[in-house]
């Protein structure tokens, strides 16, 4: 087991996934450490979905798709698949009537992405929730997921396991990310 600063210093994008499917008893690991992060007055303002059925999660991908910008799109294969073929789906939505919803859902990813790194189980955050969950259809699903009206799409995790050859992009940290304020003022 990886010691939390590790975890935190080491978790990557995956952005190729195998078919291996994360089992129902880590995704419940990660699932607890997903509520279990702080919200604004303990509100607990997000609403966690969770999808594994492949069929199911292919025709989010493909709506996820539709809110691509073209000049991005075009220059995409056809075939892109915005959730690099992951085999568990999560869709963080928050209820935007309380003051700190962003914030609290954003948490809760971060949770999960931090989560699922330190069992070994990649994970990437998708975008373009908000646009899928403000749309008519949007909507529509909310009604018929008995959802209030209120919730809006903040972000989505994709998780699985990364394929052999999946190297994740070196990444820089920029230089004046940290500002010490006590030698400024
Ligand atoms: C708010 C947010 C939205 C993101 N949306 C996407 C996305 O739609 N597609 C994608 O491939 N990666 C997305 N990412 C992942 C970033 O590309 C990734 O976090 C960044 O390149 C840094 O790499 P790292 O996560 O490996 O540290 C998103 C990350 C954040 C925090």
């Amino acid at each position: 087991m990886q010691s939390t600063i590790e975890v935190l210093k080491t978790r990557r994008s995956v952005k190729k996934f195998n078919d291996k499917r994360v089992s129902k008893e880590d995704l419940e690991v990660i699932l607890d450490a997903a509520v279990n992060a702080p919200s604004g007055m303990n509100a607990q303002s997000p609403k966690i979905l969770v999808l594994q059925r492949k069929a199911i999660i292919e025709r989010f991908s493909e709506w996820n798709k539709s809110f691509y910008p073209k000049e991005v799109l075009k220059n995409l294969p056809e075939d892109f698949d915005p959730f690099y073929g992951a085999s568990t789906l999560i869709i963080v939505l928050a209820d935007k009537t309380i003051h700190t919803h962003v914030e609290d859902a954003s948490l809760v990813i971060g949770n999960i992405l931090n989560a699922a790194s330190s069992m070994g189980i990649g994970s990437c955050w998708i975008h373009r929730a908000k646009e899928e969950f403000d749309s008519l259809q949007g909507k529509e699903l909310l009604k018929v997921w008995n959802l209030s009206e209120n919730y809006v799409g903040v972000g989505h995790v994709v998780l699985g396991y990364p394929e052999d050859d999946y190297k994740p992009t070196e990444k820089h940290i920029k230089e004046d990310y940290v500002v010490y304020l006590d030698e400024l003022i």
